[in-house]
């Protein structure tokens, strides 16, 4: 397989107490783990921390995006419902488009898990031909969502006009969209 340097993978670890020091970043570390099995292509990850800052997320968001290259953006954390918890909206506000049916799809698997599930209101969208897709926090969360929707995104971006990713077809089917 060809080597591609230019397959660039954001993740955003969103935590006011990861970014004053105060806990280790364990979600970060769990999205890379997670994608490595899940891709076969060649990629790289490129990770930041913010706190749960609206202005700073999107900054990062818009960064990763348009001067870095990525063509997918993991966040994790800030998608509940408390004061601080302002992911999703950083997000909607860099997107050109929001694709709810991830967000959906996310909350109807982890329901079966936890009841609290209700209460994540992660989301994910389009920026030019970029995929942003928020996941809850907890690792346990991230175990939960990301291998249920990382099929669907990875259509996704294709369809966008990103790069595209090979999956191991053993874990993850893709069912790409007739053109
Ligand atoms: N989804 C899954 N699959 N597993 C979980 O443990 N935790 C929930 C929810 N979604 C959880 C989950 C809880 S307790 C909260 S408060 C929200 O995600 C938001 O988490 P966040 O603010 O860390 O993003």
């Amino acid at each position: 397989m060809p080597i591609n340097p230019e397959i660039k993978i954001g993740i955003l670890t969103v935590s006011d107490r990861v970014h004053q020091g105060k806990y280790e970043d364990l979600s970060g570390p769990a999205i890379i783990d997670l994608v490595r099995t899940y891709l076969e292509s060649p990629w790289t990850p490129l990770c930041k921390v913010t706190p749960d800052a609206q202005g700073q997320i999107r900054d990062t968001l818009i960064e990763m995006i348009d001067l870095e290259g990525c063509c997918f953006v993991i966040t994790t954390g800030g998608t509940g419902p408390t004061k601080r918890d302002v992911t999703p909206e950083a997000t909607q506000a860099v997107c050109d488009k929001i694709l709810p049916g991830f967000g959906e799809q996310m909350r109807n698997v982890s329901l079966k898990h936890v009841p609290t599930a209700i209460l994540s209101r992660q989301t994910a969208g389009i920026r030019g031909t970029s995929l942003i897709l928020n996941l809850p926090g907890n690792p346990r969360a991230i175990k939960e969502c990301l291998p249920v929707i990382l099929g669907a995104a990875v259509a996704c971006i294709e369809l966008i006009g990103g790069p595209s990713l090979k999956c191991n077809p053993e874990v993850i089917t893709v069912n790409h969209p007739k053109h």
